[in-house]
């Protein structure tokens, strides 16, 4: 028996290209972060890190934005096309950084700096935080430009880094800046194991180990480069026959063997799991999103107050890189 409030073409869900045509003829541009499953990847019209994505929706302006990521991406797609109609497959694909920052909390303790060091320090957050952090930041960075963002800074300025204390550090560690940390950690990255990478590197004598720089410092110092998704994809795309052990996202991989199909990967084990998938991004299905598609909806919104601070912070990035 069939639901009858189900529409018919909803039932079955069509291959990721005939997806893809639908959403075009509807006007609709699907994006998808690298971390989201191979069917997805397949199904986008462009698929990226943070900053391509973000790039890509500024370029492109559409009238309507389907993201497949976590709920601060399609966020940041809003800001940057305000006039979009922004949706994602599932509202509750959240993201720990981002949920371990709170605007509040980031006011007190801006305040809290200010007094102590008797100068307001620049703030520079990492893209992964909600419209609010954004809003309250002086810059965003993502992995892929975060070096180039805090070199921007004068050296005399204080800076507060929130929210991921590992890319912050790996920060510190490559500008010899002194940044203050907010305490925050994705919890997949959090959780490889070193033991378990190190013993995997033994069992694959001469591979290359990369790194994201979410990863903790002793899987940083353990790998051969610490580099952004799409970092990580430049480096592989010009490797040949080389066997990469990969410290991010596992659906990293599917990308790495569709676009440098000359290497193979190894995706590195996680504390408790033979691989690491966010969870968040696993709450994205094909099911849900040719649903979202039909819908538009759940759509993403941000209070209109945000919009600009927010915005301001995102072109101050875009204009360094
Ligand atoms: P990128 O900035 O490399 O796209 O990574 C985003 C992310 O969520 C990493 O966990
Ligand atoms: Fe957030 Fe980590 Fe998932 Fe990236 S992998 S979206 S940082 S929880």
């Amino acid at each position: 028996m069939t639901d009858s409030a189900t529409p018919l073409e909803l039932l079955e869900t069509p291959e990721p290209a005939a997806i893809r045509d639908w959403a075009t003829e509807h006007g609709i541009l699907i994006l998808a972060h690298s971390y989201q499953d191979g069917f997805l990847q397949e199904a986008a019209h462009f698929v990226g890190d943070s900053l391509e994505l973000a790039r890509v929706a500024a370029a492109e302006n559409p009238k309507a934005i389907c993201f497949c990521g976590v709920h601060f991406m399609a966020e940041t797609a809003k800001i940057l096309c305000p006039d979009a109609e922004v949706f994602v497959p599932d509202m509750d694909a959240g993201c720990s950084l981002a949920d371990g920052c709170d605007a509040a909390d980031l006011a007190r303790y801006q305040e809290h700096l200010t007094q102590k060091l008797g100068k307001r320090p620049v703030t520079v957050s990492y893209v992964n935080c909600t419209a609010a952090v954004k809003a309250q930041a002086d810059i965003i960075c993502t992995s892929g430009n975060a070096r180039a963002v805090v070199d921007s800074i004068p050296e005399s300025d204080p800076i507060l880094f929130v929210p991921d204390k590992h890319l912050g550090g790996w920060l510190n560690e490559t500008t010899g800046r002194n940044m203050t940390l907010w305490d925050g950690a994705c919890e997949v990255h959090e959780l490889f194991s070193i033991e378990t990478m190190l013993e995997q590197k033994a069992a694959h004598p001469g591979c290359i180990i990369l790194a994201h720089p979410e990863c903790p410092a002793a899987i940083r110092n353990a790998s051969d480069f610490v580099l952004g998704t799409a970092g990580m994809l430049k480096k592989v795309k010009a490797a040949k026959g080389e066997t990469f052990l990969i410290a991010t996202e596992a659906n990293m991989i599917y990308r790495f063997e569709k676009e440098a199909p000359q290497n193979s990967y190894v995706p590195a084990p996680g504390a408790s799991c033979a691989c690491n998938l966010c969870p968040y991004m696993q709450l994205n299905t094909p099911e849900k999103l040719w649903k979202a598609l039909h819908e538009r909806g759940p759509q993403v919104t941000v209070p209109q107050e945000l919009m600009a601070p927010a915005r301001q912070s995102l072109e101050r990035m875009l204009a360094v890189i």
